[in-house]
């Protein structure tokens, strides 16, 4: 039997808003909704001079952020399950990929970049 099933996925952007307005985090696609199975892939690109932590976060409704991953350094690459996220400092673009996405992926999805250290 056809699955029918989908995975909805959304994607936000967060702000350094105690920074300079220079400092932009931005995420591609805004929201995406794809049937159980397929990948999927999320592009974060960010404009900031420091070296600083880039975050990616899931979020379900109503309930806090949850911290997946923590980059710092290009060329980077992390896997958690199903997940796999990059890291490209020249770019200054991070991705996040989901293999045969479930219906269980379906949250919010957050990427952020923080001067703070990973567990602060
Ligand atoms: C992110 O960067 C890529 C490559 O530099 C570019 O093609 C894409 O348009 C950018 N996306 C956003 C949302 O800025
Ligand atoms: C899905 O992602 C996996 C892991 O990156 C890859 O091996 C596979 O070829 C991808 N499948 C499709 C249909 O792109």
């Amino acid at each position: 039997m056809e699955k029918h099933l989908m995975v909805a996925l959304m994607i936000l952007s967060l702000h350094r808003s105690w920074v300079n307005s220079e400092d932009s985090v931005e995420q591609s696609p805004r929201t995406l909704t794809i049937q159980e199975g397929m990948n999927a892939t999320f592009y974060c690109n960010y404009s900031s001079r420091g070296s600083d932590y880039l975050h990616w976060y899931r979020q379900d409704l109503r309930k806090s952020l949850v911290n997946l991953f923590v980059l710092i350094t290009s060329g980077e690459v992390k896997h958690n399950g199903r997940l796999t996220v990059t890291l490209n400092t020249k770019d200054q673009q991070s991705s996040l990929h989901i293999t045969a996405s479930q219906p269980e992926d379906s949250a919010t999805y957050l990427c952020a970049k923080a001067q703070c250290s990973p567990g602060i």
